[in-house]
């Protein structure tokens, strides 16, 4: 914590001045802009510490944080005592999600058929070992399949048009055991049934050049038997967690009722320590809670930090499923803050789901404006968590650098790049940016 004098000069004026103007020095932004501020003002900026946030950040990076793992409870431990220690109760809300291992190993041989053949699993083959003829079944759409007999037969289908599990499914409702899916392209691809439940046959995907050689060979060679093992793909039910402390809404008459969600993804992915992605946004949601925590309002503010983001936004759509219809009319804005501090990133942008502006980007604007002179720009993606809020029609935008840093997702992802300067530029819009709206709250509601 820095102490200054400065410091213990604004407690004391705050102390006696509540909504007037003052005038003092913050290293943070101009002069000029100070004299503007008002006092809840300067007490949530002078509060906002970046050497907080790059701490716990700091101890949060010293390992992957994979959802579902010993060290992602490690972190949710962390960040629930850190709650706690500012003062909030905070719970632990836990969810399942199936994962999947793929197989150790994957054979496909054809009788009469010398080519080796070099087979891939999809993510989310079932295992098998089973042996039939081999039959060609176009596209594998309906109108390809409904003249074919597949049963106890392995249906062999070119990739396009409709899904892989598609396929399958089509193949298998006419009694096939098996599935061959080969590329129409040369391209490399990361073939997926998209979902743990949709099939049931063993399925395997071969390139172009092999799938067009081996119909070649079942013209000449009409009836020929394949076999297709497929061992030791598991899947397993996993669990992860969301960490929420709520700051309880302070009644007014004709209070709002409304609720604001603070949130970043604290899981990393494998193999990579996550500082930027997204430690960064868990420390200052932490710090957030800490320095919002004695600003009294009638908005009720939630700090959430959600798990498994990078399992597919799992923790995020797992907590507003939760959430009950009240609830959810009652959120006017999630702030999502996700990769907030790389040195080696560009310039902060926001980014709604349809590029368009909300309460969000309007309040955070117009706070970026008062801090630096200019708004910051926004634009369309939808890549974290704000997704599983605007997707339940609340106003959300992510906070994030643009371009991103090369090491994204990699080991590199340490807390040496994370810059204290960016850190706390970003805390402070989003801190301005959440008290200009309990505050313009507060007096419409008087
Ligand atoms: N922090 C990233 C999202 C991101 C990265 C947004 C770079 C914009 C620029 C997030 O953790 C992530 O990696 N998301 C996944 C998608 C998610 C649905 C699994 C991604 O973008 O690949
Ligand atoms: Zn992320």
């Amino acid at each position: 914590m820095r102490i200054s004098i400065n410091k213990i000069i604004l407690t004391i004026i705050l102390g006696i001045a509540t909504v007037v103007p003052i005038v003092a020095f913050s290293p943070h932004f101009a002069s000029t802009e100070f004299e503007k501020m008002n006092a809840l003002e300067t007490q949530v900026l002078w509060g906002i510490d970046a050497d907080n946030i790059y701490d716990n950040i700091k101890v949060l990076s010293k390992t992957p944080r994979v959802a579902g793992t010993a060290q992602e409870n490690k972190a949710v431990a962390y960040i629930k005592k850190q709650f706690e220690s500012y003062g909030y109760e905070s719970e632990v809300q836990s969810f399942h999600f199936n994962s999947y291992t793929p197989p150790q190993t994957l054979t496909l041989s054809i009788k009469g058929y010398s080519q080796r053949l070099q087979p891939i699993a999809f993510e989310y083959s079932v295992n098998g070992d089973i042996s039939g003829e081999i039959v060609a079944a176009g596209l594998g759409k309906m109108e390809d399949i409904n003249k074919l007999d597949l049963k106890g037969k392995i249906a062999l289908i070119q990739r396009g048009e409709i899904t892989f599990a598609d396929k399958i499914s089509n193949a298998t409702a006419k009694g096939a055991i098996g599935v061959i899916i080969y590329n129409q392209e040369s391209d490399t691809i990361n073939a997926s049934l998209g979902d743990t439940t949709k099939t049931s046959v063993p399925a395997v995907f071969l390139t172009k050049e092999e799938g067009d050689d081996l119909i070649s060979h079942l013209k000449k060679n009409p009836g020929s038997i394949g076999q297709l093992n497929i061992k030791g793909a598991s899947f397993n039910q996993n669990t992860s967690h969301n960490v929420i402390a709520i700051k309880k809404p302070v009644k007014l008459n004709n209070s709002t009722n409304n609720i604001i969600v603070i949130g970043a993804h604290h899981d990393s992915v494998a193999g990579a320590p996550g500082a930027n992605d997204d430690a960064s946004g868990t420390a200052m949601t932490l710090e957030l809670a800490r320095v919002l925590r004695n600003i009294s309002s009638d908005t009720e503010i939630r700090f959430v930090t959600f798990g498994a983001e990078e399992l597919g936004l799992l923790g995020s759509s797992h907590y507003v499923e939760s959430l009950s219809e009240d609830e959810k009319n009652r959120i006017v804005a999630n702030f999502n803050l996700d990769m907030v501090g790389s040195k080696n990133a560009g310039n902060l942008i926001l980014q709604t789901i349809d590029g368009k502006p909300n309460l969000v980007t309007d309040l955070s604007q117009e706070a970026s404006e008062k801090l630096n002179g200019e708004p910051t720009p926004f634009n369309q993606g939808e890549r974290s968590d704000h997704v599983s809020f605007a997707e339940a029609g609340i106003p959300a935008a992510l906070f994030i650098h643009h371009p991103t840093e090369e090491w994204y997702h990699t080991p590199q992802d340490t807390i040496d790049k994370i810059s204290k300067s960016k850190l706390q530029d970003v805390a402070e819009i989003v801190g301005l940016a959440i008290l200009n709206q309990i505050v313009s709250e507060n007096q419409s509601s008087k």
